[in-house]
């Protein structure tokens, strides 16, 4: 028998993909060129779409399908794939509106599907139009009486052009730290192409009253002259939760990278100082980076890899959330692997004819890996590095 073949078309078949897997980023006001929310929009992009889907370039989603389940995992099935090479391929038709999935409401301006509170830098920065800008730190209030638990949280850039990245840091009440290094605990990072943090049910990161959020950004002047107000979106928990979630990070800060070195390898690992369950990682390096790994070493079973990103990108920087959180036990060794690409072959090398250490600015280098882990809610991070 022949099957019969039904041709794919925009509403029945492509717009519920476009929906789920693209549309975060490819609608009016988000980071990607074009929306893809209409047949009007979508069309003229087919060919484009098929080849990014078909090369893994979009959506973008670097790690390695060998290791690791992620619950924020955005990349496509192969049958999803091939609808919509399908549909480039053959006419890419309209089909019947009657067939199309429910128009997908997005809160205006955010990804988070709701929040309690809103945030804002008091007052726009203004960004020179060139040089290089120390990172900048902005003390905003909280105004909390009481303490609050986070269950999600948004920070969106006033302004993507020259927002390269920001870390919004917790500053309990009576701290005097003002910029610089620090272990006040954070909340939430930005880098390009990243999506809101939200916690698992029972899980949530832990603002005190009377805390300020500190916004450390950095910004990359453009060109010509900028302006931004950064803003954050908080949703609270309904209920204390069980477990409080504390951001950490493996951190080498003493490499240098050889001028013209293809594939440098720096390393960073710590011995988890007490239980606790892991939920996430966000892998950080700069323009050199090449590839990550993230792997666990239980002393029984050598080492095992959690998280694998083979082709690193500066521009696709994303915190990655085990479906599953894994049960770290004291002990146990953290490691990370980062490769980096100093030689001339690298199309983003600042300048491949320096040896490169560690510094804040991207002309320098960077190997950080963030993760977050969940301990009993009664526990802070000075009391889980007691040993
Ligand atoms: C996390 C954000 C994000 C998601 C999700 C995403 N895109 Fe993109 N997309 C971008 C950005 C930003 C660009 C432009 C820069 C680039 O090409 O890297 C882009 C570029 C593209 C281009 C190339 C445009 C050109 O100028 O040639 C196509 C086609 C595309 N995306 C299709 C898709 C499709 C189809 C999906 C879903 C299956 C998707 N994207 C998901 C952010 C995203």
């Amino acid at each position: 028998m022949q099957a019969v073949l039904l041709a794919v078309t925009f509403f029945r078949d492509v717009l519920p993909i476009l929906q789920n897997h693209c549309q975060e980023c490819h609608r009016p006001g988000q980071i990607a060129p074009m929306s893809l929310a209409t047949y009007e929009e979508t069309r003229p992009w087919a060919k484009a779409i098929r080849e990014q889907v078909r090369s893994h370039k979009m959506p973008p989603w670097p790690a390695d399908p060998c290791c690791g389940h992620f619950s924020n995992d955005r990349s496509l099935s192969a049958a999803e794939i091939e609808t919509l090479a399908n549909w480039a391929d053959n006419g890419s038709a309209k089909g019947d509106s009657q067939d199309a999935p429910p128009k997908k409401i997005w809160p205006e301006g955010w990804n988070l599907p709701s929040h309690d509170l809103e945030l804002a830098m008091p007052r726009p920065f203004e960004i020179p139009a060139s040089g290089e800008l120390e990172y900048q730190y902005f003390p905003i209030p909280t105004g909390f009486k009481e303490d609050r638990w986070v269950q999600a949280v948004e920070v969106r850039p006033g302004n993507r052009t020259v927002v390269h990245h920001i870390v919004v840091y917790i500053r309990e009440p009576g701290s005097t730290w003002t910029g610089g290094p620090t272990k006040a605990d954070i909340l939430t990072v930005y880098a390009p192409g990243s999506t809101p943090d939200s916690w698992p049910d029972g899980m949530a990161k832990l603002v005190q009253a009377g805390s300020d959020l500190v916004f450390e950004i950095h910004y990359t002047p453009t060109g010509k002259p900028a302006s931004d107000q950064t803003a954050i979106a908080l949703k609270f928990a309904k209920k204390p939760p069980e477990k409080r979630v504390l951001a950490l990070q493996l951190n080498n800060d003493h490499f240098r990278i050889p001028a013209g070195e293809r594939d440098y390898r720096v390393t960073a690992w710590g011995s988890i100082p007490n239980d606790a369950l892991l939920l996430s990682f966000f892998p950080h390096m700069h323009l050199r980076g090449k590839s990550f790994l993230f792997a666990l070493n239980d002393g029984n079973n050598g080492s095992q890899t959690l998280l694998n990103v083979p082709n690193y990108s500066f521009f696709w920087q994303l915190s990655y959330r085990l479906k599953t959180p894994i049960p770290l036990k004291k002990g146990m060794r953290l490691q990370c692997w980062g490769t980096f690409d100093n030689s001339a072959n690298n199309p983003l090398n600042p300048d491949p004819s320096v040896d490169v250490t560690y510094g804040q600015q991207s002309s320098k280098e960077m190997m950080i890996g963030f993760f977050d882990v969940a301990v009993d809610a009664n526990i802070g991070k000075p009391e889980f590095f007691v040993r």
